[in-house]
């Protein structure tokens, strides 16, 4: 395992599971990250990864506890399931269940949405759209640092009336005077849009097999990592997520196991650097 450090950045080098043992309980704010989805992906010479399955969800579980013990807050992974001969597998939500007994506290899962690629479902399917984000949190209590409109924009629409919602009865209640909040919370779909094709926030995540957007870490770091917070990606790849920390100027570390990784981490790293202060997410 190597660790370099570049300034707000720690990146390691080498299995996230020893990387996270050796870190603190608490010790970070926010986890955003994606693993790798079954064996749906070759990651080239330097990782033979094939786990499928029981054994698939076990590999995920385990790590899955230990971003638990190191964060104060939401630990978040998108993470789908493979369609293969007509049949989905079902292992993310083997996987939330699996968190759950074992301690978890499940909060609703979000959306990634996106524009998939055409025939992604199977010749008899729709096409994919949309991937889980499995979210949870070691304590069943108020998030000690929320901010759920960071990502919001104000209403689109004027307020249709006063609010009056049905009891259990079904009578309705008497209208309560409704005032429209500035900014409207954003909701649980993240919609990344045309998400391919040179949508993904940089020319470099394109040299990596399996990137998420730089629109889902920077919606989880904005709503729930504090300003002076700690982010982790214990599956950096490309360092999606470290740009997003940067241009958010929040701390972060990430971890991956590929040294060829840890590469375009750096040079993401001075791309992102560049990048901050003008807007660009
Ligand atoms: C789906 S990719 C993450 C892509 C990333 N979100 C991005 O936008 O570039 C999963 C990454 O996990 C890494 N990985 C797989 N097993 C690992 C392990 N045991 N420890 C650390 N990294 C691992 C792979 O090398 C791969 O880069």
């Amino acid at each position: 395992m190597k660790t370099y450090q570049i300034d707000d950045v720690t990146l390691i080098r080498g299995d996230n599971l020893k990387a996270l043992r050796k870190m603190k309980e608490d010790s970070v704010d926010l986890i955003i990250t994606s693993p790798p989805y079954e064996d749906v992906r070759s990651y080239g010479s330097e990782l033979n990864f094939k786990l499928t399955g029981d054994e698939y969800v076990e590999w995920c579980l385990e790590r899955f506890m230990e971003c638990l013990r190191v964060c104060k807050g939401v630990v978040a992974w998108v993470i789908d399931s493979k369609t293969k001969d007509y049949q989905y597998s079902m292992v993310a939500f083997e996987l939330m269940v699996a968190i759950k007994n074992a301690g978890g506290i499940p909060r609703k899962p979000m959306v990634y949405k996106r524009v998939g690629v055409s025939g992604s479902g199977g010749p008899d399917w729709m096409r994919n759209d949309w991937e889980p984000i499995l979210c949870f949190t070691k304590k069943r209590a108020k998030l000690s640092w929320s901010d759920n409109t960071a990502c919001g924009e104000p209403p689109k629409y004027k307020p249709g009336g006063n609010m009056s919602q049905r009891g259990k009865d079904g009578s309705r209640a008497k209208p309560k005077k409704y005032k429209a909040p500035a900014l409207a919370n954003p909701g649980n779909v993240i919609d990344c849009g045309a998400a391919g094709g040179g949508h993904l926030g940089s020319n470099i995540a394109h040299e990596t097999d399996a990137p998420f957007p730089e629109k889902i870490p920077n919606f989880f770091i904005r709503s729930f990592c504090p300003k002076d917070g700690v982010v982790l990606d214990p599956f950096v790849g490309s360092g999606t997520t470290i740009a997003a920390a940067i241009k958010a100027r929040r701390k972060v570390i990430g971890i991956d196991v590929r040294p060829s990784q840890i590469k375009l981490c750096k040079r993401r790293i001075r791309q992102a650097e560049m990048n901050k202060g003008l807007g660009i997410v």
